[in-house]
């Protein structure tokens, strides 16, 4: 098709003269498809071979009962013709029906009245004139001649209108192709190369070879990069909802911290089951931190030994070689503690702060479908003046309402560090159950006062899993598909990105 396309073009030395209307004639001709012919000048056009210019054409077409009508007469010519025939007598309604079949008697009849080319006579029908001309059959016959260059242009639009309505002609729009030589005509197509190749450079062939314009329309090739994890799109959501609540993130990225910071600055005892070997991952190598703030020490060794700030202390032997243990964290809490005691002491002094981190937290635990040793933690806390459980309350309340939790309970619970405690519950309206959330309090006096926190500044805090929520959100049922080395890769290429409205 392409050569006979570019042939025709070739037969004039005047370009201009050489338009081809070819969606009429060059299909038929060759004996190929409109689209096939259109498709092809086409991707000549894209190379400048040939331009083409569209033409929309309007014309009307017969329909079947129209093309009937132009070579046999209309229903009201049938009519006529039948009544004359019976002559002075006529044809009663019966009768006619009988000459013409009932179909065409049905139109025909009301026309002939309407015409006055018959009249009533009793019962009967009988022809009222010598001769008839059959205008809708000529109509017909001058459409059909005209062809599709009618452009509607052979008959009054009255006409047009009348047959239309009588269901004998349709409007039909088409839209052909003008091809004329373009810029880059020639006989014959030369490919044009996709690709720079190591050959065409070796060669030199580049230097002549003519290439395919760039198609920076088309859709690229997809990359297989880097995906963000599901928990990273929540963590990234979390953190933005907090950060708009005006919190500022904690430094996270330590994961080893001493005894110290991560339980006894917590006012956790040394005995405290959670210290057990069981429940933590101690380090063996460096196992015990070089250096723990001095000062700071000596007041927390004594706030465990004797109490303080209306406290009676645990009273027990500290062992300086429990405090110095390394361990990866059990919580971010460690953080927290760390960024309290700087706050603390930062020059000007103690100053309000509302402070936040999502990061890993690691424990020594038997994995279930619901457990991993290590999972992410995010953790809250605002230091202020005067702060009461109503504000805790509160902030909990307004950071869950963002994550889109709404109904809020609270249970009394027990941390070493906080006095009161609370677990928080959310009603989860997919499972339509109460499920446990997180964790929160106020930070105890015989935490925050060795730090040299004024005695009316209240801490509140809370803390939740990560994986938790990601996983209600992802519809994850067992946190083995979330994290861990049986995660489907699949799975974390094709994740949704995370929003909470
Ligand atoms: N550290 C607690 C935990 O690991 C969470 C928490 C943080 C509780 C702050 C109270 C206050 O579960």
């Amino acid at each position: 098709i392409e050569s006979q396309i570019l042939r025709h073009l070739s037969s004039s030395a005047d370009a201009s003269l050489n338009t081809y209307a070819f969606s009429q004639s060059l299909p038929a001709e060759y004996g190929v498809s409109h689209a096939a012919v259109l498709g092809c000048a086409k991707s000549l056009a894209a190379d400048s071979y040939v331009i083409t210019k569209s033409n929309k054409i309007s014309y009307f077409q017969l329909t079947l009962e129209g093309t009937n009508i132009a070579k046999d007469g209309s229903q009201e010519a049938k009519c006529w013709k039948a009544i004359k025939a019976a002559g002075e007598a006529g044809l009663d309604k019966k009768g006619l029906e009988a000459a013409v079949g009932s179909a065409v008697a049905k139109v025909g009849m009301g026309n002939c009245m309407k015409a006055k080319w018959i009249t009533k006579n009793g019962d009967s029908l009988v022809s009222a004139v010598e001769s008839v001309t059959d205008a809708v059959q000529e109509q017909l016959n001058l459409v059909l001649a005209a062809e599709e260059d009618t452009n509607g242009s052979v008959l009054p639009a009255k006409d047009f209108t009348l047959l239309k309505k009588r269901k004998l002609v349709k409007a039909v729009d088409r839209t052909s192709y003008d091809i004329t030589r373009g810029p880059s005509y020639a006989l014959e197509r030369k490919k044009k190369a996709a690709d720079l190749t190591k050959e065409m450079l070796d060669s030199g062939a580049w230097e002549t070879t003519e290439f395919k314009p760039y198609n920076f329309a088309t859709v690229g090739e997809k990359v297989g990069g880097g995906y963000l994890h599901p928990l990273l799109k929540v963590r990234a959501e979390f953190r933005k909802i907090l950060m708009q609540m005006g919190f500022e993130e904690m430094p996270t990225n330590k994961w080893v911290e001493s005894s110290f910071w991560n339980f006894d600055t917590l006012f956790q005892p040394q005995s405290h089951p959670a210290r057990d070997a069981h429940d933590t991952f101690f380090i063996k190598d460096p196992a015990q931190t070089v250096s723990v703030p001095e000062e700071y020490y000596k007041r927390v060794v004594k706030m465990h030994e004797e109490g303080g700030s209306g406290s009676i202390g645990y009273r027990y032997n500290f062992k300086e070689g429990d405090a110095r243990k390394n361990l990866l964290r059990t919580h971010t809490t460690a953080v927290s503690s760390q960024m309290l005691y700087k706050l603390a002491n930062q020059p000007g002094g103690f100053t309000p702060q509302r402070y936040f981190s999502i990061d890993r937290v690691f424990r020594n635990e038997s994995m279930d479908a619901t457990h991993l040793c290590e999972f992410h933690q995010v953790e809250g806390l605002v230091a202020d003046y005067d702060l009461s459980l109503g504000d805790l309350i509160g902030t909990i309340e307004t950071f869950f309402k963002k994550i889109g939790i709404t109904q809020l309970r609270f249970k009394p619970a027990f941390n070493p560090y906080t006095e009161p405690s609370m677990e928080i519950f959310g009603y989860h309206p997919d499972l339509k159950k109460w499920t446990e959330i997180g964790n929160s309090g106020m930070f105890r006096p015989e935490m925050l006062a060795p730090m040299g926190l004024p005695p009316n500044v209240r801490v509140i805090a809370w803390g939740l899993s990560l994986e938790r929520p990601t996983m209600i959100k992802y519809r994850i049922k067992n946190i083995r598909d979330l994290f861990g080395h049986k995660v489907e890769l699949a799975r974390t290429k094709t994740a949704p990105v995370c929003r909470f409205d």
